[in-house]
């Protein structure tokens, strides 16, 4: 009798998540939707007397204070997010490429006294300015920085050895031998701490680890090509091992995108000889065990967030190196969108000679989300800049070719000079708008934002959705990190677009079936995963 019911018990046990059954990624998306009923019936509410921290802090290890003065790159905002430098480019950074690289993506630019303390503002925006994304550095020996394994701690702006010398084979042999990672003299690999941000959006947060690394990573990627580095972002690792290398907390914190940083052409032959660099096996990464403060009281778990990682984790170089071979999706996987079917407005985005010039680093300066618009209307030549500057691409594993784009931008057009107010599909290889359907729309923007006066009030919503079918059965569950993470790097750059064009933005949250509703019958079959609002700010009194 116990051996049949434990047979039952086997035979019915679920199989273990493996990346390419995307079942997971399917049910956490299904189950973290937003909808008019589920944000009102959510008990949840926030516990001020437990906020977690803002910052990761090692009470044992001082940190080495960084250079704190920002280079003028003089390159123009337009021009850093559009483009990056060719991956072969011989570059390396010293330590004040390094220092910029960091203070513009994830340093505190900004801070504001409130009742209950003070908020840290940091250089890209980040859901209710939590700031879960920790950044890390894996590196040789640079220019007045020594080789070695660093925490970056913003409010010091400094930075904290963890290991001394060179790590990056591990991370080389975590990629399944990823080239740019492999010629990188500098890889900054990005975690995601799940209760530093669910303390406000419980499980909803893994979509957040996306946007908000996303976010970063415009930033990071455009200051990158003013500095002349290459750089590329890469999705595709063995979660454990990276982990390990940083000896972070895994059912806390998790590794979620690396950014290789630079190129070295003879590097290659250098990281695969061990004997040239503390090239450790993955299993012989030894523990730090260095203590951290605790970033509450308590912690809540949110385990379907821990399991959408296991689910779309990768186990072994041979798996990675398969899933990277899976991602072109240009060709073949994911369908082109289909020619315009309704009305199309030619897109006038400003040429080089024309664009505003606004260097990429007083821009990001300037950047801060948008708290209130104006209802006064934008040009089409800001909005087709906007749209087509953001869009050129990204340098990333999981785009190829690097043109090719896992999200889909659809429009809520309030006040457009020379474009009627309505809903519009951006068909990004055509240069055009294709209006879906005519009418004022502010009421429904407001509405499908999560009921805030912001969509209604900006002068266009720029929403991202997909079919998520064809990215999941190329990159599996891992696909959903990576659209997730393409949304935010797209939404950043919208950032600094619009900023740089005197604008004001704002990322949004919204009601996901209802935005797919709102565009149907064109986004039929299709799934929301991200909105900016974009407008004139209504500018603060001092
Ligand atoms: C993906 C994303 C979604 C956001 N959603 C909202 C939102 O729904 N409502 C809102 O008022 N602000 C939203 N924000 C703005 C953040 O609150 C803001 O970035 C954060 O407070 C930091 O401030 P800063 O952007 O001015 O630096 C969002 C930001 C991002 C990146």
């Amino acid at each position: 009798m116990l051996g049949l019911c434990a047979t039952i018990v086997k035979l019915s046990a679920p199989a273990m998540p493996t990346n390419a059954n995307a079942e997971a990624a399917w049910n956490y998306h299904e189950v973290t939707k937003h909808s008019y009923t589920s944000v009102r019936t959510n008990p949840h509410f926030l516990d001020f007397g437990n906020q977690p921290l803002p910052f990761k802090i090692y009470p044992a290890l001082e940190p080495s204070r960084m250079p704190t003065e920002v280079r003028q790159t003089g390159v123009a905002a337009l021009s850093a997010i559009a483009c990056s430098v060719p991956a072969q480019t011989n570059a390396a950074p010293d330590l004040e490429a390094v220092a910029q690289l960091l203070y513009l993506s994830a340093g505190i630019t900004r801070q504001r006294k409130y009742s209950g303390g003070e908020i840290y503002f940091r250089a890209a925006a980040c859901t209710g300015a939590l700031y879960e994304v920790e950044l890390y550095l894996v590196c040789r020996e640079l220019a007045n920085l020594q080789a070695g394994v660093y925490h970056f701690a913003p409010a010091e702006f400094g930075l904290r050895r963890l290991r001394a010398g060179d790590y990056r084979s591990v991370l080389v042999e975590a990629t399944g031998g990823e080239p740019a990672i492999a010629h990188a003299p500098l890889i900054i690999v990005c975690t995601c701490t799940y209760w530093r941000n669910a303390w406000k959006y419980q499980a909803r947060t893994y979509r957040h680890f996306g946007w908000d690394n996303g976010t970063m990573l415009a930033n990071l990627l455009a200051v990158a090509t003013a500095l002349g580095l290459p750089a590329k972002v890469v999705c595709g690792f063995v979660d454990a091992t990276v982990n390990r290398l940083l000896d972070v907390d895994s059912q806390r914190e998790v590794a979620f995108s690396l950014v290789a940083v630079g190129h070295d052409s003879d590097l290659s032959a250098q990281i695969a000889q061990p004997a040239q660099t503390i090239s450790r096996t993955p299993a012989e990464i030894s523990p730090l065990g260095f203590e951290t403060v605790p970033l509450s009281r308590d912690e809540v778990d949110y385990p379907l967030m821990r399991e959408m990682h296991a689910a779309s984790s990768l186990d072994s170089a041979e798996e990675v190196a398969a899933w990277r071979e899976r991602t072109p999706l240009g060709s073949t996987g994911m369908p082109g969108s289909p020619p315009p079917a309704g009305p199309v407005i030619q897109l006038q985005p400003l040429s080089d000679a024309e664009m505003p010039r606004d260097p990429i680093e007083q821009v990001i300066l300037r950047r801060g989300s948008s708290r209130q618009f104006e209802r006064t209307p934008i040009t089409l030549a800001q909005l087709s800049t906007l749209l087509d500057r953001a869009t050129r691409g990204v340098p990333a594993d999981f785009e190829d070719p690097m043109e090719s784009q896992l999200n889909q931008l659809y429009l809520i057009v309030h006040a457009v000079e020379g474009l009627d107010s309505g809903a519009y599909f951006f068909h990004r290889d055509r240069g055009v708008l294709e209006c879906l359907k005519h009418g004022n729309f502010r009421n429904q923007a407001g509405y499908l934002g999560l009921g805030q006066q912001l969509p209604a009030d900006a002068a266009v919503g720029i929403f991202f959705l997909t079919d998520l079918r064809p990215i999941f059965d190329r990159l599996g569950n891992r696909g959903y990190r990576a659209v997730q993470l393409e949304a935010g790097i797209l939404g950043g750059k919208l950032y600094l677009a619009a900023y740089a064009q005197r604008l004001g933005a704002t990322g949004l949250t919204f009601y996901d079936d209802d935005v797919t509703r709102f565009f149907s019958p064109h986004a039929e079959g299709k799934s929301a995963i991200f909105l900016v609002a974009v407008g004139h700010s209504v500018r603060r009194k001092l």
